[in-house]
């Protein structure tokens, strides 16, 4: 089975905040992201507009040659602005405002009538609705009765393990969940945390069809710029895939 990447590219938008200036160009960097084998470009609009802005959304939107995914809240705000914009494939993600970074899945299972209902509505938009949640069984079935086409497997866990059994462990619970979900004709998606150390065991899993990467990939791109760090990862992932 074929797989493919997404970049997530928040630490472009990140960087450009930093100094409130015009630059790095978030087109110019999702153009090179897809001309080096990017095959999604992933984007997180925030409730607090930390990194990414309403206007990258948009102007992402129209210049995109492949798809993209934008991450949000399932909020009325982002629902709204979604709904504007039609990207591809919208995922569903918990925010807090003081985290770093998305520090887990969503919890379906606690909140499946608005869940339901951000699915519904952008299902009837032709947005594919993409839930990441953890490796867990309940949340797969929940993201079933939701109606959700994807789900995006959290391997935060996995990545921050810091014993080889713990990782392990953490591996074969992101295998058996991706295989579950599979069999419920779920697509599977995974992300967070993956590096070119940590890469290959989640791309061997044979249901995972798209992997979103981005602070490695971005942190690369300081050394070896951004077409290069995006090209190796695709070659990593192909080659794990035997592609
Ligand atoms: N998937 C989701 C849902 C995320 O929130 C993030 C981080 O924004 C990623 C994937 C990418 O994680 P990382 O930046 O650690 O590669």
């Amino acid at each position: 089975m074929d797989i493919f990447l997404g970049v997530n590219i928040d630490h472009i938008a990140t960087l450009r905040q930093a100094r409130g200036t015009r630059y790095p160009s978030l087109i110019d960097a999702a153009k090179i992201c897809e001309s080096s084998g990017a095959d999604s470009i992933t984007l997180h609009l925030r409730e607090d507009r930390r990194h990414i802005q309403d206007q990258d959304v948009e102007e992402l939107k129209s210049s995109l040659t492949t798809k993209m995914n934008l991450e949000m809240a399932a909020t009325d705000e982002m629902l709204e602005i979604a709904t504007k914009i039609l990207p591809e494939d919208c995922c569903l993600v918990p925010e807090k405002r003081q985290e770093l970074t998305t520090e887990g899945g969503l919890d379906v299972l606690t909140q499946l009538g608005r869940i339901k209902e951000v699915c519904s509505e952008l299902s009837t938009n032709n947005i594919k609705a993409s839930l990441f949640i953890d490796a867990d069984n309940y949340q797969i079935e929940a993201a079933i009765e939701c109606g959700a086409p994807i789900i995006e497997i959290h391997t935060g866990h996995y990545a921050d393990a810091s014993s080889a059994a713990e990782k392990l462990k953490e591996l074969q619970k992101i295998s058996e969940a991706c295989a579950y979900a599979h069999s419920l004709g779920l697509q599977v998606n995974a992300g967070h945390g993956l590096t070119l150390e940590n890469t290959k065991a989640i791309a061997e899993i044979n249901s995972v069809v798209e992997l979103n990467i981005g602070h490695s990939i971005i942190s690369r791109a300081l050394f070896v710029g951004l077409g290069a760090a995006t090209s190796e990862m695709k070659q990593l992932i192909q080659e794990a895939r035997g592609l």
